[in-house]
């Protein structure tokens, strides 16, 4: 069977330093390993537009900063196919059978599903299109036959909600649809990177994110005011690693060499932080290193963005070259599901031969 990766990203802002650790330097790891045959990466505008119908304006402007982001980050369209969703009608064809075949009562016990709502403050006057988001990743996801679907942990629950559509499809249908895995990052603080804040998730509207696009100054600052162990007071004191932001950044993006060059006095992050926790070792000392280890991250990031600015009508070309490419895909998995379902009467040359001898044989 051959292996096939899908998996996107909502264009509501650029993309920040938890997607980064959460789902794209994997996905890039995943392109450079040769081990997947295809692999599709979708904006998902229009499931960005369930939840902000009333604003296109701003998905319409992110789908380039999202593009941006992901070339940056070493996509390469020549290895993976990088397109928009609403230009694959065959996603919300797909949608509309897969709606049967889900109750209301499974999405409202979507564990995403339902923190979203809360987040979101939609209490009873949640959109339909938002609501019945779960059933129109499965479709995005089952459109490409996708074996593999890169994503942080949060996005389990649409994943699982996705097999079972797979699983009930098939039961009903006929083998048609390809049962896809999720694949989280080894790592579990990469999966959930909190807010410069301490705060449990990043998000544009509490400030506290780390953009790929930021400038040095600006990471600096940003790394320099994040917040650590409010108990951490005097150098000499004892420090906890408890919910400090600047030690778990650090178990996401340091690597042994980086001590070697930026912190030598210290073998490794384990002796780090037992000296931090002993007392003695002040947080600026910390910031400093977290500092230069991401940026020596974001750096080259930040350098092929720079140059990618300059191209932006080619990106567009790329995202309509690779939409096309999805489509070709996704209209043979609609074809495949239409006969399945027994609704491509057209294409069915025995159901015509079999109404036509029922009415022969009446006369
Ligand atoms: N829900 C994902 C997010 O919010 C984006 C997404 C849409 C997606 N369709 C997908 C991810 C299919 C993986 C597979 O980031």
């Amino acid at each position: 069977m051959s292996k096939i990766i899908l998996t996107g990203d909502r264009p509501t802002g650029r993309l920040h330093v938890g997607h980064y650790v959460g789902s794209l330097r994997g996905r890039v790891e995943l392109q450079n390993s040769g081990e997947y045959d295809k692999i599709f990466i979708m904006i998902a505008d229009a499931q960005a537009l369930t939840d902000n119908a009333d604003n296109p304006e701003k998905v319409r402007q992110n789908i380039i900063e999202v593009a941006l982001d992901y070339l940056s980050c070493g996509l390469d369209p020549a290895r993976s196919t990088l397109f928009i969703q609403s230009q694959i009608q065959e996603l919300a064809e797909l949608s509309f059978y897969y709606m049967n075949l889900v109750t209301v009562s499974r999405l409202q016990r979507n564990p995403t599903v339902k923190a979203e709502i809360q987040m979101r403050n939609f209490e009873t006057s949640i959109p339909v299109g938002f609501f019945t988001y779960p059933i129109s990743q499965a479709a995005d996801i089952t459109a490409f036959q996708a074996t593999t679907v890169p994503v942080g942990d949060d996005q389990l629950p649409m994943i699982e909600q996705c097999r079972e559509i797979v699983r009930k499809f098939n039961a009903v249908y006929g083998d048609t649809l390809t049962e896809p895995e999720a694949l989280v990052p080894k790592n579990e603080v990469c999966s959930r990177l909190p807010g410069t804040d301490g705060k449990a998730k990043m998000s544009k509207s509490l400030g506290n994110c780390i953009y790929l696009s930021d400038s040095a100054d600006e990471v600096r600052t940003k790394i320099m005011s994040m917040f650590t162990d409010p108990n951490h007071l005097k150098i000499t004191d004892p420090g906890s690693l408890e919910g400090n932001t600047v030690f778990i950044y650090l178990d996401a993006f340091c690597k042994e060499e980086h001590f070697g060059r930026y912190l030598p006095e210290y073998a490794n992050l384990d002796e780090l932080k037992g000296h931090y926790q002993r007392g003695g070792l002040g947080d600026v000392k910390v910031k400093k290193f977290l500092n230069n280890v991401m940026q020596e991250v974001l750096e080259p990031i930040r350098v092929r963005r720079s140059e990618l600015e300059k191209q932006i009508p080619d990106i567009y070309e790329i995202l309509k070259k690779g939409s096309e490419t999805a489509r070709e895909t996704a209209a043979q998995t609609m074809a495949a599901v239409k006969a399945a379902m027994k609704i491509n009467y057209f294409e069915d040359a025995a159901l015509i031969a079999e109404q036509s001898s029922r009415y022969s044989e009446k006369q």
